[in-house]
């Protein structure tokens, strides 16, 4: 069952995404070759709690951390960890943010020094990948028309759409319906209307897109071991059209 949320629910999810960009902006500052996820998650939550906030993401059907954390080939789901990140290496922060009850999800890649342009093109592609999904995201559009802009700008760059894992409706919990998939035909699937509150989130790899999971159970990684960057914004479907919550000015 889609559920759509009144002025109230939005207005409360928009807090949480307001706070969530706030603190991806702190993160960018501290992806530098030395830091560990680990200290990333830490600061989230440290953060989190100094602004009366929760990481919804810690305890959900298990999960233990604030936020998931995957690097270079690793797609979703990472756990934070000791490692030092390195130069050249490429981290998704993701993490859902849970504010008076109000949710809000979002995931960034970010580069570790300074991107080579090899790598700067699978994070611009990717991103601007979200950005063209979100257009599609207008009341009478439907879920193939999202996922179909996504997968053809994708592929024309030359870069492949993870199908094991997709965008879903948010609201009082993490996963909502429906599931949005980021590749697609237009025209097909569920029909977008006013006050639906959904998650776009496309992972682009520079190799195939199959995927296979660790033995943690939860991290997936390419299959090949090419790299995987992942942009994720929390919108909402108003009658003129997408306004994204999480929005960070970038
Ligand atoms: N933020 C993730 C998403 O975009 C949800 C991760 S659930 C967790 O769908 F338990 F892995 F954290
Ligand atoms: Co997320």
């Amino acid at each position: 069952m889609i559920n759509r949320k009144s002025e109230r629910e939005i207005a409360m999810m928009g807090e949480a995404g307001k706070l969530l960009a706030n603190c991806h902006r702190e993160i960018a500052k501290m992806i530098k070759p030395g830091v560990t996820t680990k200290e990333i998650d830490s600061f989230v939550e440290e953060y989190l709690a100094k602004h009366g906030a929760t990481p919804e993401q810690k305890g959900y059907n298990g999960y233990e951390y604030a936020t998931c954390a995957s690097i270079n080939d690793e797609i979703c789901h990472g756990f934070p960890r000791d490692e030092k990140l390195v130069d050249g290496d490429i981290v998704t922060i993701d993490m859902v943010v849970n504010l008076n009850g109000g949710l809000a999800d979002s995931a960034w890649t970010y580069v570790v020094g300074k991107a080579d342009e090899k790598t700067q093109k699978l994070l611009d592609v990717t991103k601007a990948s979200l950005y063209k999904g979100i257009e599609k995201a207008v009341p009478g559009n439907r879920l193939g028309d999202i996922g179909h802009a996504i997968q053809q700008y994708a592929e024309a760059e030359g870069f492949s759409v993870v199908r094991d894992f997709t965008g879903h409706g948010i609201g009082p919990t993490i996963h909502e319906d429906p599931h949005i998939p980021h590749f697609g035909e237009p025209g097909k699937g569920v029909r977008l209307k006013e006050g639906m509150v959904v998650t776009i989130e496309p992972m682009l790899n520079e190799g195939t897109w199959q995927s296979k999971m660790d033995d943690n159970n939860w991290t997936a990684r390419t299959v090949d071991g090419g790299r995987s960057a992942q942009y994720e914004h929390t919108i909402v479907i108003k009658k003129d059209g997408p306004l994204i919550l999480t929005d960070q000015g970038e």
